[in-house]
């Protein structure tokens, strides 16, 4: 067993000025804005998890012969930190995005980070860093946890050495414009993940092998891709980025099941979880790009969303495929879809009972503050 380390906490000298912090905290933007401090962990075959510290915001210093600039060893999650009204700092279901670390770990061959030590390092740098969770609406702290081999060695084989480390971003709406709809491209011949492949936990490798197709979209002007599955090329699959759902008109929510080639998102589950309560028959099963375009012409799709930690819930307006483009429904933003992100927004910045209890609250002491 893993004793839970003690995060040592090295205050950064040189933190970017409370004025010039206030500034950029008005458009935090997605992904481009830095918080002071950073969680370090390392971890050798010979010293388990080790030298566990809350540091000033660096550069990381790698070997060319780093592992994972050669084989891709990396891994990593996705979370928010949310400010609610009364002052309170709140994580929405930290264990979970733990759990899939975990996971990711096992299958890209690395050590499994103890649920604990991913914990506390999300914890003390939320805790350390809290006056960089933004106020506006929708604004949260993006943290982004992830670890890679950092052995140098050119064999192929799992590296012995591993660096794990979280930073924390402020976050607006992550598709530029900060629309709640958005335009997607169905991808027919580039493949996100095989079974048997990696498609179910979170690695860059899977990102990396995901850009041509994005760069694909927007260029024909749309903001996410879609895949279909690599067997048939007929199942839709995810964005991405993000899961997604399709609503129609008859109450029901459709979302592609999890067979290995789909990452499980967190916020999938739990959009799942709150439809199921609205009222809503919830199945997941397969959905195929054909049914799609048939229950889109023929009015019984009401409704198409995106959902993700980033994306939060975002509805799915046009639809776009090398034969075409439809509407999907009106073009606007979807009541259900609107519906849902609401009552999961409630859940996250405290304004609704936490009545799943997946909120977590981090002591803030007023000396971060
Ligand atoms: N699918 C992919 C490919 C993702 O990158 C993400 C985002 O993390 C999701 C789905 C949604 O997962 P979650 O809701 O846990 O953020
Ligand atoms: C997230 O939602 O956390 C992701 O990792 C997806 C990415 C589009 C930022």
């Amino acid at each position: 067993m893993v004793a839970t380390p003690f995060f040592e906490i090295y205050p950064n000298s040189n933190p970017i000025k409370r004025e010039k912090r206030k500034k950029l905290l008005e458009t935090p933007g997605f992904g481009t804005l830095f918080s002071d401090h950073m969680a370090l962990v390392h971890w050798s075959e010979k010293k388990g998890w080790y030298k566990a510290q809350i540091t000033a915001r660096k550069s990381l210093s790698l070997d060319p012969a780093s592992a994972v600039l050669h084989y891709a060893q990396e891994i990593f999650e996705g979370l928010k930190a949310y400010r609610s009204q009364d002052g309170r700092v709140l994580l929405f279901r930290p264990e979970q995005n733990a759990k899939r670390f975990a996971q990711s770990a096992r299958r890209l061959s690395m050590p499994v980070l103890p649920e604990e030590i991913f914990l506390g390092a999300v914890t003390e740098l939320v805790r350390v860093d809290s006056k960089w969770i933004p106020e506006g609406v929708d604004a949260s702290l993006y943290l982004r946890p992830f670890m890679f081999a950092s052995e140098s060695f050119l064999g192929v084989r799992s590296a012995k050495k591993y660096i794990f480390c979280v930073i924390a971003s402020p976050a607006g709406a992550y598709f530029s414009g900060g629309g709640e709809l958005v335009t997607i491209w169905v991808e027919e011949h580039l493949s996100r993940a095989a079974p048997g492949g990696t498609g179910a936990v979170k690695c860059g490798g899977n990102y990396a092998t995901s850009l041509e197709a994005q760069a694909l979209a927007h260029e024909k002007g749309c903001d996410q891709v879609a895949f279909l599955d690599v067997i048939e090329r007929r199942w839709v699959e995810e964005l991405g980025g993000m899961n997604i759902c399709f609503v129609l008109n008859s109450g029901i929510l459709v979302t592609p099941p999890l067979g290995g080639t789909i990452l499980p998102g967190i916020t999938r589950s739990s959009i799942l979880t709150l439809a199921a309560e609205a009222g809503m028959k919830v199945e997941e099963r397969g959905y195929s790009f054909d049914e799609w375009q048939h229950d889109a012409a023929d009015g019984r799709l009401q409704e198409v969303f995106a959902c993700g930690t980033a994306a939060v819930v975002t509805s799915i307006g046009r639809v776009r495929h090398e034969k075409g483009e439809f509407v999907i429904g009106n073009g606007t933003v979807g009541s259900v879809a609107q519906e849902l992100r609401q009552k999961l927004v409630d859940i996250q910045y405290g304004r609704a009972n936490d009545s799943y209890g997946w909120m977590r609250v981090v002591n803030t002491p007023k000396l971060y503050l």
